[in-house]
């Protein structure tokens, strides 16, 4: 059986390749995908989800809108990576795809309550702003969900600071009550992603897949990674956001680790940084090494399964 995911994003140019994987790959089936303030601010990045839906031809999965900014702190948005659309490079398609009048944090908390204990998988791919919002809202989502998958964190490096990577850097208050939480948490932070290099040789896979959505994709990608050769002076940009749908896809695309990991709140120059201890009682599997290869063949297949819907 496919397993239930929500996928709490900020599209972003991954976070977009992490919804196509979600839909083309069918082990996975998308309850809902919620969004927050980001990568960009809310009204864009959910009319970038919406836009990414309605071209892929995602139907009858809910999308809502949530939290535009962190708990206590100012938004930063990512646009010397993301643009200022949130996901420049490519025209995306004016939205067909409805946006859900409810708040994201009630279409989590609903559509975990709704489910079986234990059937809702949980994977943010943004700041934890809407996950810590549910939590606090509805403490009883805590033990009913399955685990949390989640995009963020380092236990070596940062990329928004040198100790803090972005999503748990945007919202530290929010990412300590997740890492706090008691349910399962699986950190796929900067260890991990930093090995789904989009080489030249994958943009011209997906290239080859010729219909309009790996087109599109590979525009995108390709404006990202610009991005990530001027800011990060790295020659192939990381695909972070689909490493999470890859470990809930295919757990033993990754290597784990248990580990204790807290979130750095107070610090001056760490805020935001997931401090990462392997010799304590663990409260978090940290991701370490990912099978390269297989994590691009699923997302290339997801690609290529979704064909050419119609964009309408
Ligand atoms: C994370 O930050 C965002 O810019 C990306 O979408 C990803 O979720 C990587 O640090
Ligand atoms: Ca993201």
């Amino acid at each position: 059986m496919a397993r239930r995911i929500v996928l709490d994003c900020d599209p972003g140019h991954d976070d977009a390749v992490a919804l196509l994987l979600a839909h083309g790959n069918p082990e996975v089936e998308l309850v809902a995908v919620t969004t927050v303030a980001g990568n960009q601010t809310l009204d864009k990045v959910t009319w970038n989800a919406r836009s990414v839906a309605t071209l892929a031809g995602i139907t009858g999965v809910p999308i809502a809108a949530g939290c535009d900014r962190p708990l206590v702190r100012d938004l930063t948005v990512a646009a010397h990576i993301h643009g200022v659309s949130g996901l420049d490079g490519t025209r995306l398609p004016e939205p067909t795809a409805e946006l859900d009048p409810r708040h994201a944090v009630d279409v989590i908390i609903e559509s975990i309550m709704a489910a079986d204990p234990g059937e809702i998988t949980l994977v943010p791919t943004a700041p934890l702003t809407n996950i810590a919002m549910a939590m606090r809202r509805e403490p009883r989502i805590v033990p009913r969900v399955r685990e949390v998958v989640l995009m963020g964190g380092s236990c070596t490096r940062g990329n928004i600071t040198p100790a803090a990577e972005f999503n748990v850097a945007v919202d530290p208050e929010a990412a300590a009550a997740v890492f706090a939480g008691e349910w399962p948490v699986t950190m796929v932070g900067l260890d991990l992603t930093h090995q789904a290099l989009t080489t030249a040789d994958v943009l011209a896979r997906i290239a080859a897949i010729g219909t309009p959505v790996a087109t599109a994709v590979v525009e995108l990608l390709t404006f990202y990674r610009r991005s990530y050769q001027a800011d990060q002076r790295m020659s192939d940009p990381p695909m972070h956001d689909p490493c999470a749908v890859a470990r809930v896809i295919a757990p033993d695309v990754m290597a784990v680790r248990d580990a204790f990991v807290a979130v750095e709140t107070q610090g001056r120059w760490t805020s935001g940084m997931t401090v990462t201890d392997f010799g304590r009682t663990p409260n978090t599997l940290v991701a370490t090494t990912l099978d390269v290869p297989r994590f691009w063949d699923l997302v290339i297949d997801a690609l290529t399964a979704i064909g050419t819907p119609v964009v309408t």
